[in-house]
């Protein structure tokens, strides 16, 4: 009989934990028992996993050894990892971390496991795998087989980025808002989630500037796009919040050293794993954020040729932001781990 593993979900009534829990659900994983922990805020509430009821524990250093966790998913923010995961890893677990704090650790290997799975296998450095970011894990999906195909110059990318990509209470900011902007008092509405209120508006800055006028979730894009695809790419983001709940957008502009047909790059993306084309302009057919809700998948469309120049394509990819930006991935890792170490 093959193997089962004790799971911790950290952050499990979370935007991202939420979903992770959802997923598991709904995938054959190897699962013993779920453990889901958070803040003593929420500790004792109960939340519904296969049908039964699961108290949420309090986060503690030793729960991890009390549970006996062999995987513990971390989405509750980098200072929450920062603290934790060292007592996730000395009990015995893999952690597979969703925040920041770890992904440019030089010995901390950042996968999407479409495009470097085999990284995975330097985990015991650390014991912990860092899950990218939200706009870095959809683009690199696309990249990576185009890059193979053409050899990648060049990423040119504006990201159109839902609430969520900010956590629950973002998304609770925009909703209430628009009950504002109907009950005629937008004017008042409060914005604690982002720098400007976010009802019918659009805002260029996600995360805080830096001081080479880029914002870090920019930054995040040039970053873990090297580390992931080991490769120096030139990459310029724009990221852009805009008023939708889930599924991020991004428009992309690629140079590619060879001379590249859309035709053909159409073909080469539909290959590739976890990619789906919804490509026909004429019945109004693309990519939108309405579409990829609670899908495990990233949809590409909108390739085309650039005007002037036979090496650059352009294209639009979307993704729900919470499932591949996160909790898919985050558990697409797990898998890849069982596959590659579990039967050791
Ligand atoms: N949203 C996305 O698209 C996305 C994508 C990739 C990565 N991430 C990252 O994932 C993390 C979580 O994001 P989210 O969107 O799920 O946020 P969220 O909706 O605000 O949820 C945060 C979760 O963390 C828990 N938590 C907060 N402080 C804690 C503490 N001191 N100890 C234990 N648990 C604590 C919360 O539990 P309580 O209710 O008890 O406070 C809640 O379960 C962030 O680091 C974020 O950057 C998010």
């Amino acid at each position: 009989m093959s193997r089962k593993y004790n799971v911790a979900v950290v952050g499990a009534n979370g935007a991202v934990g939420e979903e992770i829990l959802t997923i598991l659900q709904e995938i054959d994983f190897p699962l013993n028992k779920v453990v889901p922990l958070a803040s003593s805020r929420s500790a004792g509430q109960n939340i519904e996993f296969n049908a039964k009821q699961l108290a949420i524990k309090e986060l503690t250093h030793s729960v991890f050894e009390e549970e006996d966790v062999e995987i513990a998913l971390f989405s509750a923010g980098g200072s929450v990892s920062a603290e934790f995961a060292p007592s996730a890893v000395k009990a015995g677990a893999v952690v597979i971390d969703n925040t920041s704090h770890f992904r440019m650790d030089e010995k901390t290997p950042l996968v999407v496991p479409e495009v470097n799975p085999e990284d995975i296998a330097t985990w015991k450095d650390t014991g912990i795998i860092a899950n990218p970011n939200c706009s870095t894990i959809q683009m690199v999906q696309a990249l990576k087989p185009l890059d193979e195909a053409y050899d990648l110059q060049r990423v040119d990318v504006s990201t159109y980025q839902a609430t969520s990509g900010a956590g629950k209470s973002a998304m609770e900011e925009l909703v209430g808002q628009m009950q504002d902007f109907f009950a005629f008092k937008l004017d008042q509405s409060e914005h604690k989630s982002f720098a400007h209120q976010i009802a019918l508006n659009v805002i260029p800055q996600i995360d805080v500037f830096m001081d080479n006028g880029y914002t870090k979730e920019e930054m995040k894009m040039v970053n873990e796009t090297t580390k992931i695809m080991h490769k120096d790419i030139e990459l310029s983001a724009t990221c852009v919040r805009v008023p939708t709940l889930r599924g991020h957008a991004e428009a992309l502009t690629l140079t590619f050293a060879s001379d590249v047909d859309a035709n053909e790059a159409r073909e080469v993306l539909a290959k590739a794993p976890n990619i789906i084309i919804l490509d026909d302009p004429q019945e109004s057919l693309y990519p939108m954020p309405a579409t990829c809700v609670d899908m495990n998948e990233t949809f590409v469309g909108r390739i085309r040729n650039d005007n002037y120049r036979k090496n650059i394509l352009h294209m639009f990819v979307v993704a729900d932001n919470l499932r591949v930006g996160a909790a898919t991935n985050a558990v697409r890792i797990a898998q890849k781990w069982v596959e590659i170490e579990g039967e050791k």
